[in-house]
């Protein structure tokens, strides 16, 4: 049972049929957003792997992940795979919520989904009521900045140096609702 309502949208433009990339072969299937359920771990796991490839969390954190923050967990879902997700985590004072990971999948990226995933949690939290949202990034991960600033997310505190532990710099960046 998942606390968000499913939403649907189809998959950006492009054609219906079978298409290529790299070597693996998919269909383009409208793809849901909705909150992740257990079953989805492996999913998710594979999905992370392909999107944070040098650096994925381990299954275990996943599942801590899961099971402290689902309802806090957004999934894109083709109905057979996943394609990305989002984490976001609220303060216990409600005022702040870190964006605590994103990944869309290699073959699905530049169609929006990203966006659709932050553009889903913006709304969510501003109902809420939290007034900040943060969070952290490579600075030299242009893709993702760009996504943020769109999104009018600044980066007034700048780089933080050894963030994540020696030689991890992140930007930090940050989004009053
Ligand atoms: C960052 C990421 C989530 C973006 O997802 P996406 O679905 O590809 O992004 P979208 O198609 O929604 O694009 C949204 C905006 O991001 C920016 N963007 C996306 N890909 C970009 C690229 N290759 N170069 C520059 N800007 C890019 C653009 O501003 C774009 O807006 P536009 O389409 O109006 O120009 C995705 O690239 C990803 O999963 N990367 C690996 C994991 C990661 O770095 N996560 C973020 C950690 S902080």
């Amino acid at each position: 049972m998942t606390a968000f309502p499913e939403e649907r949208f189809p998959s950006h433009g492009g054609p219906t049929g079978p298409a290529l990339f790299g070597d693996r072969a998919f269909v383009d299937r409208p793809l849901t957003m909705r909150g992740v359920a257990e079953a989805d771990l492996p999913e998710l796991v594979r999905v992370d792997e392909e999107a944070f490839p040098d650096d994925p969390y381990p299954y275990f954190v996943l599942r801590q992940l899961f099971d402290l923050h689902g309802d806090r967990l957004l999934v894109l879902d083709d109905g057979e795979r996943l394609h990305g997700y989002v984490l976001f985590v609220t303060t216990q004072d409600g005022y702040r919520s870190w964006i605590v990971s994103l990944g869309v999948t290699r073959d699905q990226r530049g169609r929006g989904l990203g966006r659709r995933l932050m553009l889903e949690v913006l709304r969510r939290l501003r109902a809420e009521s939290v007034r900040e949202v943060r969070l952290t990034v490579e600075p030299a991960n242009a893709a993702a900045i760009m996504l943020y600033r769109s999104l009018g997310f600044s980066s007034d505190e700048g780089v933080r140096k050894d963030y994540f532990g020696a030689g991890e710099d992140r930007l930090i960046m940050t989004l009053g609702l």
